[in-house]
């Protein structure tokens, strides 16, 4: 264990890990993660993660530049997602005993320096040959506001800007691998974005254990096969066959077959750290909680501050794009970095 990562080799017991196979295989079919992908709850009409999208496209995963047009870059970074689990729901009953793992839990609770560790969510990940993800960081949330209320850009600006810290929910996330695809190394920038990128194989049953709101990660592209990258859009679907064989398809029409040795499976469990039993206990009580007024007016004053045009005589979509603009900075190019 570092200060910033927790590595877990093996991760599970042999017979446990096989079974993950099998819960994926169960849900029949995976759908992209770009089907939860929009919002205007702001008025703006932007992909949730246009900050995200932004940068890949322009710059691509190692920051310099992207020479996929855009439908390409779309496909690659247009990945297979179910959610095993959310809060006590848990959509697989048998995902129960991965949520509250004991080595898992017992890691979290040292890393996050507090006994108060709540399992949140459990989702599995599926990338095909040539896929990659983008560099990002992951959705936080904060007292009242997360991805159920908020669009998720909103609340990546707001833990970027450091101006809602007192009201964050530190949440701590353990990515898992399952398989033995080529490539598909998780990416990631431990020591801050202007640090070294460093980069974990994604060996079968393996997992790394780190805080992926504030450290920015990505996946490597998962080696391609011989086939081209099909086009993968919100409706394809990721359907398990027979056997070890997975079919993707558009509606009827299949455009590629897979087995589980081409396929990147990841499953990423997400837990609160509390620093203390008072933050668990204010998050539990709902009495000190943001709104989205809260925030606008927050950021307004800090623009202020520094001669910015206001966002209120802004569009939506202007105001989203001067926000992720102003408070968020990725990583620079790998080749200045290294
Ligand atoms: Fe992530």
């Amino acid at each position: 264990m570092t200060d910033s990562h927790c590595h877990f080799d093996p991760f599970l017991d042999p017979r446990d890990a096989e079974q993950m196979f099998r819960i994926a295989e169960s849900f029949g079919s995976f759908g992209t993660y770009a089907d939860e992908a929009t919002s205007d709850s702001l008025g703006e009409a932007l992909p949730q993660r246009f900050d995200v999208g932004q940068n890949y496209v322009v710059r691509g995963l190692d920051g310099t530049r992207n020479a996929d047009p855009p439908a390409l870059s779309a496909s690659r970074t247009n990945y297979f997602r179910e959610t095993y689990a959310y809060g006590t729901d848990l959509t697989i009953p048998s995902i129960g005993a991965f949520m509250s793992n004991n080595a898992l839990l017992a890691s979290a609770r040292h890393m996050g320096g507090s006994e108060y560790v709540v399992p949140a969510i459990v989702y599995a990940n599926l990338l095909i040959p040539g896929q990659e993800l983008a560099i990002h960081t992951d959705v936080p949330e904060f007292r009242g506001l997360s991805r159920l209320n908020a669009p998720q850009w909103l609340l990546v600006c707001m833990h970027h800007s450091g101006l809602f810290e007192a009201w964050r929910v530190p949440i701590l996330t353990c990515v898992s691998w399952f398989g033995n695809a080529d490539g598909g190394a998780f990416t990631f920038y431990p020591d801050g974005a202007d640090a070294q990128r460093q980069s974990v194989p994604a060996r079968h049953n393996t997992a790394v254990l780190l805080d992926t709101d504030s450290i920015f990660h990505g996946v490597e592209r998962v080696t391609p096969v011989a086939q081209n990258l099909p086009d993968i859009t919100r409706e394809t679907r990721l359907h398990f066959s027979k056997g070890e064989h997975w079919l993707l398809r558009h509606g009827e029409e299949v455009r590629a077959e897979y087995t589980w040795d081409d396929l990147r499976y990841s499953i990423s469990w997400k837990g609160y750290c509390f620093p203390d039993s008072d933050q668990h206990e204010l998050w539990l009580s709902g009495t000190d909680d943001l709104t989205i007024t809260d925030v606008l007016c927050r950021f307004e004053a800090d623009l202020s501050t520094q001669g910015s045009e206001p966002l209120s005589q802004m569009t939506p979509d202007e105001r989203a794009t001067a926000l992720v603009g102003h408070y968020i900075s990725f990583p620079a190019a790998l080749d200045a970095s290294a």
